[in-house]
């Protein structure tokens, strides 16, 4: 028997309400924050990635799924959403479109990680990206969106962490200092973070591992070593939201698993859970746009897994509301009732009303199970009986209350009520 592959899911119709409930809130908080759908395919050319989320990232060198296509191209399943998104804006010449463009994407993306709870290799992301302004007050706008939108789902038990990472000014300075700093400390650290600390000094800062988080402690801070341009803009942001009540915790080791952020990071972390477990998480990408080839362009965005969100609604005891349930279920006994019950069928559906005919020659008995299973609120029944005079037996499937019916008057009665 095959097995959905390890890391992946199955997302089955019980679980869907949770799907179909995240789904409406986002698209309610977009159109609240004016922005619009895209949507982008779910591979790419692997070089987007490479470019963009960076060399020296895990999600490049260890994660990402890369393949050659029968045409030779090298391809990769996309590994985030914010990539393409730039991508198509310059494809499409949106800057030419009045800033900031303002985009949202549901995007299936592909990670080959240990798989864990709330950690996929396929998972499901809800992205915003707002390209073209260098505001901070787009920052905290985006940061208040992404709070409102875990409200909006009932979510009360979350923080957010806030940093800023510099930008090409003055972030090679901070990296030095950071070099300097772990020189003397490398015995101390893992294998990766060796090899980074030439390459990407920044991702010692996030290591999980123990050694490396207690050498990550006494490190220097980069929001320290900010250029005037950066630190009046964290400034800016921190002043922003304040002014909209929005509680943050600066931290200092907040510095995200993609290579193309600038300035402003942040992360939405749930209260219990530890620190593999974000909610959500973004920032500023202010160098992207133009490293893909566009003009210079700022940029900033946000996105959050559907899974971890699922989970978290289920820690917190948050049911989704119940999906819509079937208003009819046809039972019907003998050859002419399955006629008429298909004909009744489509007459009710014609009329808006949803229905589920029964098929085959189950039992009356085994048939009204059934339309107690899918929740239907009435049974039709059709028998030989009724067949004869003509009439259906109408039962609302609550109370048991049986009554006989002219055909014709069920959709007056199962419509809906003026
Ligand atoms: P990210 O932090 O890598 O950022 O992923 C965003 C969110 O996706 C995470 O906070 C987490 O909720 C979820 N997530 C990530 N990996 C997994 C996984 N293996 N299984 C389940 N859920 C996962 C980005 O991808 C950026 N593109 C976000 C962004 C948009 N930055 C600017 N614009």
């Amino acid at each position: 028997m095959f097995k959905a592959p390890r890391g992946t899911a199955d997302i089955l119709p019980g679980e869907q309400a949770y799907w179909q409930y995240i789904e409406d809130k986002a698209v309610s908080v977009c159109q609240l924050y004016g922005y619009q759908r895209i949507d982008t395919p779910a591979f790419e050319d692997a070089g987007l990635f490479t470019r963009s989320v960076g060399e020296g990232t895990d999600i490049v060198n260890k994660e990402m799924y890369i393949f050659k296509d029968r045409s030779d191209n090298e391809l990769a399943l996309r590994p985030e959403g914010t990539a393409s998104v730039c991508r198509a804006y310059l494809e499409h010449g949106m800057d030419n479109l009045p800033q900031p463009m303002k985009l949202y994407y549901f995007a299936d993306i592909f990670r080959y990680e240990r798989p864990q709870a709330g950690r996929y290799r396929q998972h499901h992301q809800f992205g915003c990206e707002a390209i073209g302004e260098a505001s901070p007050m787009l920052d905290a706008e985006v940061i208040q969106m992404a709070l409102g939108f875990f409200r909006s789902l009932g979510l009360t038990q979350f923080t957010l962490q806030l940093n800023s990472i510099g930008c090409k000014q003055c972030r090679p300075d901070y990296l030095q200092k950071l070099k300097d700093y772990y020189a003397p400390l490398t015995p101390s650290l893992c294998d990766d973070c060796r090899a980074r600390l030439a390459k990407n000094p920044l991702r010692l800062l996030d290591c999980k591992k123990p050694g490396c988080q207690a050498a990550a402690e006494g490190a220097p801070r980069n929001s320290e070593y900010l250029c005037k341009d950066c630190h009046d803009h964290f400034d800016a942001l921190k002043t922003y939201l304040e002014a909209l009540e929005i509680e943050y915790g600066i931290n200092h080791r907040l510095v995200r698993g993609l290579d193309y952020y600038t300035k402003t990071v942040f992360e939405i972390q749930p209260l219990e859970g530890g620190s593999q477990s974000a909610l959500g998480g973004g920032g500023r990408y202010d160098d992207l746009i133009s490293e893909l080839g566009g003009k210079s362009t700022p940029a900033i965005g946000f996105a959050t897994g559907m899974e971890r969100i699922v989970l978290n609604l289920k820690n917190q005891g948050i049911e989704a509301p119940e999906q819509v349930k079937p208003a009819v279920f046809i039972a019907c006994m003998g050859n002419s009732a399955k006629i008429v019950a298909l004909k009744t069928a489509s007459d009710l559906r014609e009329a808006g009303i949803s229905v589920i005919v029964a098929a085959g020659d189950r039992s009356l008995k085994a048939q009204l199970r059934q339309a107690n299973s899918v929740g239907a609120t009435y049974a039709v029944i059709i028998g030989d009986d009724e067949i004869k005079e003509g009439m259906v037996t109408l039962r609302n499937m609550l109370t048991s209350d049986q009554q006989v019916v002219d055909p014709e008057e069920l959709k007056r009665i199962l419509g809906p009520q003026e």
